[in-house]
C-alpha cells in the first residue's frame, strides 16, 4: 500500500480542494493500492494525530468548492521555534508520520508553511509542497494557486466602488490584501483601471497622490479610487525603525493604512468627501475561478507524479506556462516581491498610473 498524507496549512485560499482533488485522483488512478490520510487543520493534525482516512468519494464534487475540506491553521513554527513549553513539535510530527507508516506527505502551503515543509524534509520525511497563496509571493514559481481568484474578487470590488465614487464625486481608498507584497493590488488595480496603485514595495509620497487627484479633477474626473495594498507605506513611515512604525499603527487602534491615508487626504481635500473601504477575507473566499481550477488540477497531478517517482523535498511550480518542480530548500524563507523597476510597473507608468512615488 502507498500511504500518502495531505495537509493544508496557513491562510486558506481558493482552489485548495481542486489541488487535493488533482493529486488524489491521479494517485487513485495510477496506483493499485493507495491510502490517503487527510490531516485536520494543517500541521496541527500531524502534530496531534488528528486525521481522517480519505475515500475517493471525498474528493468528488469539490473542484469548485472554496476553503479546504481538511481545515487549516497558521503554520506552527512561529519564529521557527520547534519546542514550545517542552513539547517538541517536530518530534511529534515525525512520530505521527512513522506511526501511520506514511510513504509521503503533501503540504499545500504558502511561504511559512513551505519553510516548515522544508524543515520536515531535512528531518528525513518524504515531503512535497504545492504553492498555495492568494499573494503570489512564493519564490521560484510564476504562480501560486488562489491568486487569480483573489484578483477577480478585488477587481469586482474596485469596479463596484468606482460607480458609487463616481455618483458622489468622492475619493475612495480601498484596501486590498497583501501585507508584504503587492501583486494582488497591482493586478486588480490595473484590471479595475485605477490611476493610483499603492504597493508595499514602493513607498508613497502624499503630495504625489494629491497631484494625481488634482490632475484628474482638472480633466473633469471628479472621483478617484485608490487601490491600496494592506502593507502600503508612506516614504516617511518607511524610514521609521520597525518598532516606531508599529507603535504608530497601534496608535490608530491597529487600523489599516487606508484609515491613515484617508484622514491625510481628507485634510488635503476639505471640500471633498473621502471614504475608505477594506475588501478583506472575501478575497480568499468562495469558488476558485476557471484558471485556478485548471492550474490547481495540473499542480495536483504533478504533485502525485513526484510522489510516484519518489522525488521528494520538491515544490511544484509553474515556469513559463509549464508545471515543473524545484527544491524546497531553494524557496524556503524567500519571498517574491513586485519588482518596482519591472516591466509591469514601468509600463503602467507609461499610461499615467502613479505608484505614489512619482
Ligand atoms: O497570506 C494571505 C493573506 O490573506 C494576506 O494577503 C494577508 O495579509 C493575510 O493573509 C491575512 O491574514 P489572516 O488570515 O491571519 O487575517
Amino acid at each position: 500500500t502507498l500511504r500518502v498524507g495531505i495537509l493544508t496549512s496557513g491562510g486558506d485560499c481558493q482552489a485548495l480542494n481542486a489541488t487535493m482533488r488533482g493529486l488524489a485522483k491521479t494517485l487513485y488512478n495510477c496506483v493499485d493500492d493507495v491510502e490517503i490520510i487527510g490531516f485536520k487543520n494543517g500541521y496541527y493534525g500531524l502534530m496531534h494525530e488528528k486525521y481522517v482516512k480519505m475515500q475517493p468519494k471525498d474528493f468528488s464534487g469539490i473542484i469548485d468548492q472554496g476553503g479546504t475540506i481538511l481545515g487549516t491553521s497558521r503554520q506552527p513554527f512561529k519564529y521557527m521555534r520547534v519546542i514550545d513549553d517542552g513539547f517538541d513539535k517536530v518530534a511529534a510530527m515525525k512520530k505521527t508520520y512513522k506511526k501511520l507508516n506514511l510513504d509521503a506527505l503533501a503540504v499545500l502551503g504558502g511561504n511559512g508553511s513551505l519553510k516548515s515543509a522544508n524543515m520536515l524534509a531535512q528531518e528525513g520525511l518524504n515531503v512535497i509542497g504545492l504553492p498555495k497563496t492568494i499573494d503570489n509571493d512564493t519564490w521560484g514559481t510564476d504562480y501560486t494557486f488562489g491568486f487569480q481568484s483573489a484578483v477577480d474578487v478585488a477587481t469586482r470590488y474596485l469596479d463596484d466602488i468606482r460607480t458609487t465614487a463616481q455618483s458622489h464625486s468622492r475619493i475612495f481608498v480601498v484596501e486590498v490584501m497583501g501585507h508584504k507584497v503587492g501583486h494582488i493590488t497591482l493586478h486588480a488595480g490595473l484590471a479595475a483601471g485605477s490611476d493610483i496603485i499603492l504597493l508595499p514595495e514602493i513607498p508613497y509620497d502624499l503630495d504625489v497622490i494629491a497631484k494625481k487627484i488634482k490632475q484628474r479633477e482638472k480633466q473633469g474626473k471628479n472621483f478617484t479610487v485608490i487601490a491600496c495594498a494592506e502593507g502600503a507605506i508612506s516614504k516617511e513611515d518607511a524610514k521609521l525603525p520597525k518598532k516606531k512604525y508599529k507603535a504608530k499603527v497601534a496608535a490608530r487602534n491597529g487600523q489599516s493604512v487606508v484609515v491613515g491615508l484617508g484622514e491625510d487626504l481628507q485634510k488635503l481635500f476639505p471640500a471633498k468627501e473621502v471614504r475608505t473601504a477594506v475588501i478583506g477575507h472575501a478575497q480568499r473566499g468562495g469558488a476558485p475561478d476557471a484558471y485556478d481550477r485548471a492550474i490547481s488540477t495540473r499542480f495536483g497531478i504533478e504533485g502525485a507524479r513526484l510522489i510516484m517517482n519518489r522525488s521528494f523535498g520538491r515544490l511544484v511550480v509553474l515556469k513559463r506556462g509549464e508545471v515543473d518542480s524545484i527544491a524546497l530548500e531553494d524557496t524556503a524563507g524567500k519571498l517574491a516581491y513586485v519588482d518596482p523597476e519591472g516591466k509591469t510597473v514601468n509600463n503602467a507608468r507609461l499610461m499615467g498610473v502613479t505608484f505614489g512615488d512619482k
